[in-house]
């Protein structure tokens, strides 16, 4: 009987692109699900965007949208990134949905009938000028410890502490720089303790893998404290029943999302969602295996918090949850500055997706260790394995038959059966390898198996044999290509364009492992395509180089400068009065070292400014340049004299002043639009 499966991975974020350390998990999911379709099983694939919380709120007022626009934007990005690479979800959803807000009432209903909700007030950073209470990561401040600048509310960059936002010195509002007061708010709480029980027993059952109940050991020592699931508006989100201005937590409703992302996708599709994720213990459901597949980062979610969530309202607890490590690159973190925090989009440039397919494959397991692409090691790997062994097979076989043997195969001799049982008989610790998520092991017995096949041709050499004994020749070379076909159903979870090529020129359609048997005798193949190139060194150097200072993924609410200062309208916009002028004179300013007095030509009207600017600019190299004016700022008595406006420059100070420039078309006086 076939299995039926559902599958989910973790919900992408909306505010930012995917990367090559999301595609990890996507990847090691896709190849999963791809391998239980590949064995007859049903098998869905659910995911979705995850899109409350304030920093998708925050991302959207910077970029001057909606949330609602913002998330739709993202939606359409990711989704594209996921098709690049061929992960292929039977539905990518959204959190920011009505089965999700659904769902979400149900079970909080349910968990509050159940006695599992409580309330109590709370201390919260709130800015008067954002009018929001404040997350961690929205206080910035003066670590407490080493007494760096502009550190986040919970940890220092510099010097590694962690701390409460209340530690920290001089905090301000990342946002809009004003500085937080201390509110008091009632919060909703779960109270996780009251499922530690059936939480122990599912662990011990088998839920994760040892080494992830190991961390979880050392959560219930430290004992369950009760979870803070509200947040107060502004906040984007779905409001708590009951409440005007309290939502749900992002992290209360974004595991719900794989519930949502199901019963949408049921509901399209004639199926009865509750059949296949029963809603409570009395329904027994057509027996459908749940698996998430998480990073280990968001364990505690989802091996206490979410399946307590579901304990405690009568729904079904996924059977497994399958927990891996991070992305390194070439050892260490992903960077901006060495240009290996790489985006999906920004890899699709230069290469072939199924070039990181293949590699991630060859590097899985079913530990949390983390995984290291290391970039010599991965266009090694590339052109020595997936190149010089596997499509090699293919090429060498499949040219001569089309060009020299009417591409027509033969029937295979006792050499060809024996090559093709032996490759058939790793059937069985294939499938168990890919079951278990040792992918590595599935790709070192598939490259063996290559080798073994290589070796084949090298002992049989077809281009001696072709000029004296084509049919012999037409013997050997049947071997090869039923040899590719086994091969290529091996990896065809891994690399599903490959062997979608593979079956076009083998002129067979869907290879799976129900076919691994079948022998192509007989049997008339197509044209051979090249199925997979080489990688160049360049084009990695390319993919880094496009990498250095892009984007990234981190939210554009959450910038490594300065934090803006809170906004201004319009209005406000309109009272400044920027001018071009030209410095008809310079001067230093006695007593003032980093002052230069400026003599200025705004168009008929002459100004004297004291700009900052001594370190970086000699006042003889500064006549005749045209520059811009602050012209209408109100003139300032300083003690080395009048003041009547302010240059614009940018820089860190020091050398690193740099005045804005105007072209020198630019006519003294000329108001900036
Ligand atoms: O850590 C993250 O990226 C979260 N967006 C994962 C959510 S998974 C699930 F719970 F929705
Ligand atoms: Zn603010």
């Amino acid at each position: 009987m076939p299995r039926k499966i559902v599958v989910t991975s973790a919900l992408p974020y909306a505010n930012g692109p995917i990367h090559l350390g999301h595609l990890v998990e996507y990847l090691q999911t896709d190849i999963w699900v791809r391998f239980q379709k590949l064995c007859g099983n049903q098998c869905f694939y659910f995911c979705a965007d995850d899109t409350h919380g304030t920093p998708v709120m925050i991302s959207a007022r910077a970029a001057g949208i909606t949330p609602q626009e913002l998330i739709n934007n993202v939606h359409k990005e990711h989704k594209a990134d996921f098709d690049a690479f061929h992960i292929e979800f039977d539905n990518y959803y959204s959190t920011h949905s009505p089965e999700n807000r659904y769902f979400s009432e149900l079970i909080f209903n349910r968990l509050n009938a159940a006695g599992s909700i409580v309330r109590r007030d709370v201390e919260q950073a709130y800015c008067e000028s954002c009018k929001m209470s404040l997350p961690d990561r929205f206080i910035r401040g003066t670590c407490p410890k080493c007494h760096a600048e502009h550190q986040y509310g919970d940890s220092c960059e510099a010097c590694g502490t962690t701390y409460r936002p209340s530690e920290l010195i001089n905090p301000y509002c990342a946002t809009c720089r004003s500085t937080p007061v201390l509110k008091t708010s009632e919060h909703y709480f779960f109270r996780l303790g009251d499922y530690e029980r059936q939480l122990k027993d599912m662990i011990a059952a088998g839920y994760t893998q040892a080494s992830v109940a190991n961390k979880l050991d050392e959560w219930f020592n430290a004992g369950l404290k009760d979870w803070d699931i509200s947040r107060d508006g502004p906040y984007f989100g779905f409001n708590i029943p009951g409440e005007e201005n309290k939502f749900f937590y992002v992290w209360l409703d974004a595991p719900i999302g794989y519930m949502a992302s199901a019963k949408n996708y049921c509901d399209s599709h004639g199926l009865d969602f509750e059949r296949l994720w029963p809603l409570s213990s009395e329904q027994a459901g057509d027996g459908y295996e749940l698996y998430h597949f998480i990073g280990k980062d968001i364990m505690y979610f989802h091996a206490l918090f979410w399946p307590a969530m579901l304990i405690g309202s009568g729904i079904k607890v996924a059977n497994k949850l399958f927990v891996h490590g991070f992305l390194t690159v070439n050892g260490e973190k992903m960077s901006k500055s060495r240009g290996t925090f790489i985006k999906a989009s920004t890899y699709i440039k230069h290469l072939d997706p199924e070039y990181l397919r293949y590699y991630y494959a060859s590097k899985l397991s079913d530990t949390i260790d983390d995984i290291d692409l290391k970039t010599e090691d991965f266009i090694n790997k590339i052109n020595s394995d997936l190149v010089g062994k596997l499509a090699n097979l293919a090429s060498r076989s499949g040219k001569m038959l089309t060009k020299k043997l009417d591409s027509q195969l033969g029937r295979l001799d006792e050499g060809g059966h024996e090559l093709i049982k032996i490759l058939v008989a790793a059937a069985q610790k294939i499938s168990s390898d890919y079951e278990s998520l040792k992918y590595a092991s599935v790709i070192r017995t598939v490259t063996a198996l290559a080798d073994q096949a290589n070796r084949y041709v090298e002992q049989n050499q077809p281009w001696v044999t072709i000029k004296t004994d084509p049919e012999k020749t037409r013997t050997v070379l049947t071997a090869v290509i039923n040899a590719v076909r086994v091969l290529t159903i091996y990896l065809k979870a891994v690399l599903p364009k490959y062997a979608e090529r593979v079956e076009k020129f083998m002129n067979v359609e869907n290879l799976d492992f129900s076919s691994l048997e079948t022998v192509l005798e007989d049997h008339r193949i197509n044209d051979f395509e090249r199925l997979v190139e080489r990688i160049e060194q360049e084009q990695v150097n390319a993919m880094i180089e496009e990498s250095k200072d892009s984007q990234g993924g981190k939210p554009s609410a959450t910038p490594s400068a300065e934090p803006l200062k809170p906004e201004c309208t319009i209005e406000d916009f309109a009272k400044i009065d920027l001018r071009i002028a030209k410095v008809t004179k310079a001067e230093k300013v006695e007593g003032a070292d980093k002052l230069l007095r400026l003599f200025l030509d705004v168009g008929g009207m002459e100004k004297t400014v004291m700009a900052g600017i001594a370190t970086a600019y000699k006042p003889e190299d500064l006549t005749g340049k045209i520059v811009v004016l602050l012209a209408n700022l109100k003139p300032r008595q300083m003690k080395f004299g009048l003041s009547e406006g302010m240059i614009l420059a940018s820089g860190e100070g020091g050398k690193d002043i740099f005045m804005l420039t105007a072209d020198s078309g630019a006519k003294p006086g000329q108001t900036i639009h």
